[in-house]
């Protein structure tokens, strides 16, 4: 089963900071899961609210500050003060630190109450500039966003999010052949994404903390998960 750490090892580090991926990055799991947004100056960072307001000592949204600003706010101390320093990442720093490395690298792409406009061609040409376009997937709860994405690079794996199940997932993917599938852990075990599974779609599950859910998750056949807890996760299942 793939074992994606959730915004980084987000569970002993601060959330989508380079320490959360640097930690990742030494662990023997499939890849990453990461967020990203859009600056006032067009810059792609990685952060999942839309607000810094969280995970951050400063306040506001990420679309109406540059770079330079954001960077001037402090994104680990929230976690714990031993994170202080750690800045708001880029994507293009994120995506360096695994070029070394043979991790798959999950982008998610926000939207939220904001369309970012022309966020999907900013992404793929970071990925293309680091020479990872094999071992990205883009996803979106914004489904336009993933079926843009698809259009621009139908050579890379895309995956729209649903945090609810659908009534029909046939009639849906007449509508956009997705070619993976990421659901909440709640939406699984319902008939459209069961029947998707069978037919050999990959179906990949957030967000998995508990032993209980990684066994109902493998019976069912999922191809993998998104953990806040990748260590112990992958501890378990070379147990098991
Ligand atoms: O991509 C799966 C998961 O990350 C979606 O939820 O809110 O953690 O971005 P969220
Ligand atoms: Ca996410």
């Amino acid at each position: 089963m793939q074992i994606f750490a959730h915004r980084g090892y987000s569970s002993k580090y601060p959330e989508n900071t380079m320490a959360a991926f640097k930690a990742a990055a030494k662990l023997d799991i499939t890849g990453v899961e990461l967020d990203v947004h859009l600056t006032k100056d067009r810059e792609v960072v990685v952060i999942h609210d839309e607000k810094i307001n969280r995970t951050s000592n400063g306040k506001g949204y990420v679309k109406d500050m540059t770079l330079k600003e954001l960077r001037k706010f402090d994104f680990g101390s929230w976690f714990h003060p031993k994170f202080l320093g750690e800045k708001i990442p880029t994507l293009a720093e994120v995506l360096d630190l695994f070029k070394g490395t043979r991790h798959l690298i999950n982008i998610e792409l926000k939207s939220d109450k904001f369309v970012y406009a022309g966020l999907e061609e900013l992404v793929l040409k970071e990925v293309e500039n680091a020479g990872l376009k094999d071992r990205v997937i883009f996803s979106s709860f914004d489904h336009e966003a993933v079926k843009r994405m698809a259009g621009l690079a139908p050579e890379i794996e895309n995956a729209p999010i649903f945090p609810y199940s659908i009534l029909n997932m046939k009639w849906y993917r007449t509508l956009f052949p997705a070619k993976a599938l990421h659901v909440a852990y709640r939406a699984v075990a319902r008939r459209p994404v069961l029947e998707a599974i069978r037919e050999g779609i990959p179906v990949r599950v957030y967000t998995i903390n508990k032993k209980e859910q990684v066994d109902v998750l493998r019976n069912l056949g999922v191809e993998g998960i998104f953990t806040d807890c990748p260590e112990e996760i992958k501890g378990m299942l070379k147990q098991a």
